[in-house]
C-alpha cells in the first residue's frame, strides 16, 4: 500500500489539506495516510519546526502532501526555529530540486483573473523553479561593517551541476509540451545568472527542436501581465521562481488555484506536493480558504509519485467541472466555504 505523509502545518494549511485528503479518500485508491507535525505546529508540539519524526515520515513516504507553514507568533524566534525552515529543510533533505508550478486558466475563471479576459484566456504554462539552491541556501548572516553598521547578507550562488540538472528538466518538459522554453535570469547584472545562461545554452545543444528564449526577470514579470500566452515552460532560479509564480497565480484568478510538485525525479520517486500559497493568517480559521490548489496538488502527487495518472485526471476534471459550474470561494468572488468547495469537487468526481 502506498504511504502518503500528510503535513498540514499552520494557518489555512490544515483547512485546505483536509479537503485534498477527502478527495483522495473518495477515490478509494488504497492509500495509507500518516500525519506529521510541521512548522509552527511542529515547534509547539515537538519543539522543532521539522521534528525528526516528521522528517523520517517524509523519507519513508511515497509522497508528501504538504499544507503550509508560517505563523506570525513565531516571527520573533531565531531563524532556525521558524516554521518556514521546515519546508526549506524538507526540500533540501529530500533533494527536491525541481519545482513544477503549473498555471492554467480554468474555463469560467476569466472574470476572476486580474487581467482582461482576452489577455488571460490562453494561459497554460508551467513555471519550473529550481528549489534547492540560489540565494535561499547560500551563506547568510548578520555582521558589522567597518563603519560599525549592522549588515545582513545572503550569498546567491549556483554551481553548473545545479543549473544543468534543472535545465535538463526544463528541456525535457518543453519536448513533451510545445517545444518552447523561456529561461529567466538577470544575466545583465548577476554572475550567478551569467553562469545560468551559459549552462542553459550548453544544454540547449542537445535539444535542437526546442526554441529557447532568454529573458531578464524584470521583463518576464512585465510580459506575464502583458501577454502571458507567449509562455509555455519557464525555467528559472529559486527566488525569481518564487516571485513570478505568485504573480502568475493572479493572472489565472487566485493564488488559491496554483498547485505545485517538488521532485527529485520526474516520476516514481517521493515528491512533495503543496499549494504555492502560504498559511494566510489573515483568513485562517474562518473557512474562507480556497482548497483547489491543495486538491490539485494531490492530483500531481498521484501522477508523479504514485504512477496513478487516471485518478489524477479525474481530480483535475472534477475541479474544472466545479469551477465551470460556478463554485467559487471568496478569493474567486464567491461565497462558498472551504469545505463547500471541497463538496463541489467531490460532486464532480461522482
Ligand atoms: P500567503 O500566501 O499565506 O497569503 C497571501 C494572501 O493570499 C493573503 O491575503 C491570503 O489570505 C491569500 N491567500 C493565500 N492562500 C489562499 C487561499 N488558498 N484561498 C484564499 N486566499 C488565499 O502569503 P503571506 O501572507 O505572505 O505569508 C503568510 C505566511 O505563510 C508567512 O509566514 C509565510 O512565510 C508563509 N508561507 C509559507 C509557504 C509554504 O508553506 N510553502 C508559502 C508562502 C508563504
Ligand atoms: C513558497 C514559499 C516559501 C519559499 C517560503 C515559505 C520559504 O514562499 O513555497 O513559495 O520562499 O519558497
Ligand atoms: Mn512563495
Amino acid at each position: 500500500m502506498p504511504l502518503v505523509a500528510i503535513l498540514a502545518g499552520d494557518g489555512i494549511g490544515p483547512e485546505v489539506t483536509a479537503e485534498a485528503r477527502r478527495v483522495l479518500e473518495a477515490l478509494d485508491l488504497g492509500i495509507d495516510f500518516e500525519e506529521g507535525l510541521v512548522g509552527g505546529a511542529g515547534y509547539r508540539g515537538a519543539g522543532h519546526p521539522l521534528p525528526p519524526a516528521t522528517l523520517d515520515l517524509a523519507k519513508r513516504a511515497d509522497g508528501v502532501l504538504f499544507g503550509a507553514v508560517g505563523d506570525p507568533a513565531c516571527d520573533a524566534l531565531e531563524r532556525a526555529m521558524r516554521p518556514e525552515q521546515a519546508i526549506l529543510g524538507l526540500r533540501k533533505e529530500l533533494g527536491l530540486f525541481a519545482n513544477l508550478r503549473p498555471a492554467t486558466l480554468f474555463e469560467g475563471l476569466e472574470d476572476a483573473a486580474a487581467l482582461r479576459p482576452d489577455v488571460a484566456r490562453d494561459i497554460d504554462m508551467v513555471i519550473l523553479r529550481e528549489l534547492t539552491g540560489d540565494v535561499y541556501f547560500g551563506e547568510k548572516g548578520l555582521r558589522t561593517t567597518g563603519e560599525g553598521l549592522r549588515q545582513g547578507y545572503d550569498v546567491m550562488a549556483y554551481d553548473e551541476a545545479e543549473v544543468r540538472r534543472i535545465a535538463i528538466v526544463g528541456f525535457e518538459m518543453a519536448m513533451r509540451r510545445k517545444k518552447r522554453l523561456h529561461s529567466v535570469d538577470k544575466a545583465n547584472v548577476l554572475e550567478t545568472s551569467q553562469l545560468w545562461r551559459d549552462v542553459v545554452n550548453e544544454v540547449a545543444t542537445g535539444y535542437p527542436e526546442v526554441a529557447l528564449i532568454h529573458m531578464y526577470a524584470d521583463n518576464a514579470a512585465m510580459q506575464l501581465v502583458r501577454h502571458p500566452g507567449q509562455f509555455d515552460v519557464m525555467v528559472t532560479g529559486n527566488m525569481f521562481g518564487d516571485i513570478l509564480s505568485d504573480l502568475a497565480s493572479m493572472c489565472v484568478g487566485s493564488i488559491g488555484m496554483l498547485p505545485s510538485a517538488a521532485l527529485r525525479e520526474w516520476a516514481g520517486a517521493c515528491g512533495l506536493y503543496e499549494p504555492i500559497h502560504g498559511s494566510a493568517p489573515d483568513i485562517a480559521g474562518q473557512g474562507k480558504a480556497n482548497p483547489c490548489a491543495a486538491i490539485l496538488s494531490a492530483a500531481m502527487l498521484l501522477r508523479h509519485s504514485l504512477d496513478m495518472p487516471e485518478p489524477a485526471d479525474r481530480i483535475e476534471t472534477a475541479v474544472a467541472a466545479a469551477i465551470a459550474g460556478g463554485a467559487r470561494t471568496p478569493d474567486l468572488g464567491g461565497t462558498l466555504s472551504t469545505s463547500a468547495m471541497g463538496d463541489a469537487v467531490l460532486a464532480g468526481l461522482a
